[in-house]
């Protein structure tokens, strides 16, 4: 029987009651579908720095690269906040994503027919939303140099520094129109290059590499205008390519089409090596211990997990469905309370589908 390994890292505040749910999910699915799987846990955000001071230990990270897939929750806490940048969690998931090469990410958008309701939007401007967020995450101003604090006497100066070459904006260009032929075959680059000299190479770049496939529609919209059109017209976008800090902002934006951001799923994916799957949303210290968290975007990124890192289709789609038949029944976390439906806890939430699959 095929066996597979994963890595778990459930992180920080409601990561470990958000991964209970997905542990059962991946156990009853592979026993369902006849493969092995063998999950190991490891340490990583707050939860690593407090036991090594480290929010990314290499041995996790030696883990994660020898496995067939990892699987995060999610890191951050504002105890952290005082450290030095380097020591936070999200300096974890940074390095994490560097270190495994993770050049892509890719986080859908999609309306679930029976959450239309909990949307802060109308309903006529979601209802037939299906869109891909192409989000580079190994470059640009994340991780450019040179960065810093200056201190001078009465005054600080800070700079970081949006930086790409031709061959990275290549790379996820690469993977958005690999994406857009398996869809609509339509992409829209977000840049900003009225302003700024990293976006026209960006933009240069992107229309010179679409232009060796006939089929693929391309357009171009600097991202006030996206962020704008996010909201008005969503569903005018099939697949939207950008940079890692727009793709932050507009993922976010996105997610909330949705209803709740606790319903989106990603992929941090290279050609090669294992991929990392997580929801976005991030640690809600908030909510943590309490029970009430919602576990469908870190399910959905299992199940992403499970058809992109593992090749597992029929119980990725099994999954799916579950998570769709849960909430057509009309049972909801608290985050996506719409005033009819009946909510339910984290882990009421984790039975629920687990009765579907
Ligand atoms: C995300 C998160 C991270 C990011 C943070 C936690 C570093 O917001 O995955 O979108 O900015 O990339
Ligand atoms: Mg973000």
């Amino acid at each position: 029987m095929l066996t597979h390994k994963i890595v778990l890292l459930s992180g920080d505040g409601i990561g470990p009651e958000i991964s209970e749910v997905s542990k059962k999910i991946l156990l009853k699915l592979s026993n369902k579908f006849n493969f092995n799987i063998e999950i190991e846990e490891e340490l990583f955000g707050g939860i690593a720095f407090e036991k090594f001071e480290d929010p990314a230990p290499k041995s996790t990270l030696d883990k994660c690269k020898s496995c067939d897939a990892v699987l995060l929750a999610c890191v951050g806490d504002s105890k952290y906040d005082q450290l030095p940048r380097e020591l936070r969690p999200e300096s974890g998931l940074l390095k994490l994503r560097s270190d495994l090469n993770l050049f892509a990410n890719i986080r859908p958008v999609k309306i679930r027919n029976s959450l239309i309701e909990s949307s802060s939007l109308k309903k006529e401007v979601i209802q037939n939303v299906d869109l891909v967020v192409v989000r580079e995450l190994t470059s640009g101003i994340y991780f450019g140099e040179p960065r810093g604090i200056i201190k001078n006497k009465n005054k600080e100066r800070a700079f970081n520094t949006m930086v790409y070459n031709t061959d990275e904006i290549e790379r996820i260009t690469e993977i958005a129109i690999q994406i857009a032929k398996k869809r609509n075959n339509r992409i829209c680059s977000v840049d900003k290059a009225n302003v700024l000299e990293v976006s026209q190479l960006w933009r240069k770049t992107v229309e010179n590499m679409a232009k060796n496939y006939k089929e693929i529609h391309l357009s171009n919209m600097y991202v006030d205008n996206a962020a704008m059109q996010l909201i008005r017209d969503p569903s005018q976008f099939d697949v939207i390519l950008t940079n890692n800090i727009f793709g932050d902002i507009l993922s976010d934006l996105a997610a909330m089409l949705t209803g709740s951001i606790g319903m989106l799923p990603s992929a941090s994916l290279n050609n090669i090596g294992p991929g990392v799957f997580e929801p976005v949303h991030g640690s809600a210290p908030d909510i943590a211990g309490q029970n009430i968290a919602n576990p469908i975007a870190m399910a959905l990124s299992t199940a992403m997990l499970l058809r992109i890192g593992l090749n597992q289709i029929q119980a990725a789609e099994n999954l799916e469905l579950a998570i769709d038949n849960v909430l057509s029944k009309g049972f909801r976390t608290s985050d996506l309370d719409d005033g009819k439906s009946e909510i339910i806890s984290c882990s009421k939430m984790g039975e629920k589908i687990l009765e579907e699959i």
